[in-house]
């Protein structure tokens, strides 16, 4: 009888502890599962809980962000823009050299500043001549002709940007009455 008995007491002691051994192992797997979801999901999940936390703060800058990314696509679209001979992102004449004179002048100032002066073509030698000696203007080799050209052509100095001087012996002076 107590050999017939004691593998069955083993058997079902046996049987208990694996059980219990078998559900913390499974907690185990459980837990080790969840982390490793974590780690593969766990930013998406962040960003999913996270984005319904924004403050009207972060929308803002999150809306002025996606305004500038349009502006810069709109900029961009219109970057060789011409109207009435005029490109618009620089205000230079458009020319088929007008790219050379925009890549070569206006990495370091605003196309402005060439622009708004009136030169003639040794007068806009000098000046980038000047640039050169004192402003780290590079050579512009086979380029330097073309700008020339265009700089002459476009931005000569204007026939008459005032009134002639006055001519003292012909004029009639009077007395002006103030009384
Ligand atoms: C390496 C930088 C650089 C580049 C490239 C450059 N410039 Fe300048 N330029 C300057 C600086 C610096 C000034 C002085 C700006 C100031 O006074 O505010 C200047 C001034 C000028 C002025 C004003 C001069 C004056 O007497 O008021 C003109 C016109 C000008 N540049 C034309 C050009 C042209 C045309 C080109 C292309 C060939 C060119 N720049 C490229 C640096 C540069």
């Amino acid at each position: 009888m107590s050999l017939d008995k004691r593998p069955t007491l083993w058997s079902s002691f046996m049987a208990s502890n694996w059980s219990v051994l078998i559900s913390i192992l499974s907690i185990f797997v459980l837990a080790i599962i969840i982390c490793l979801s974590y780690l593969l999901l766990g930013n998406s999940l962040d960003d999913f809980v996270g984005a319904t936390k924004l403050t009207t703060a972060e929308i803002e800058k999150y809306n002025k962000r996606a305004d500038a990314r349009l502006a810069a696509a709109a900029q961009e679209a219109n970057w060789d823009k011409v109207v009435d001979g005029i490109h618009v992102r620089t205000g230079f004449y458009a020319d088929p050299n007008m790219p050379i004179v925009v890549s070569a002048c206006t990495s370091c100032h605003s196309s402005k500043l060439v622009t708004q002066n009136r030169a003639t073509r040794s007068g806009w030698e000098a000046m980038i001549r000047w640039m050169q000696a004192t402003q780290g203007l590079p050579d512009l080799g086979a380029n330097e002709p073309v700008i020339l050209d265009y700089l002459a052509k476009y931005y000569a100095p204007k026939a008459a940007g005032r009134r002639a001087n006055l001519n003292l012996d012909e004029v009639e002076w009077y007395i002006l009455n103030v009384k």
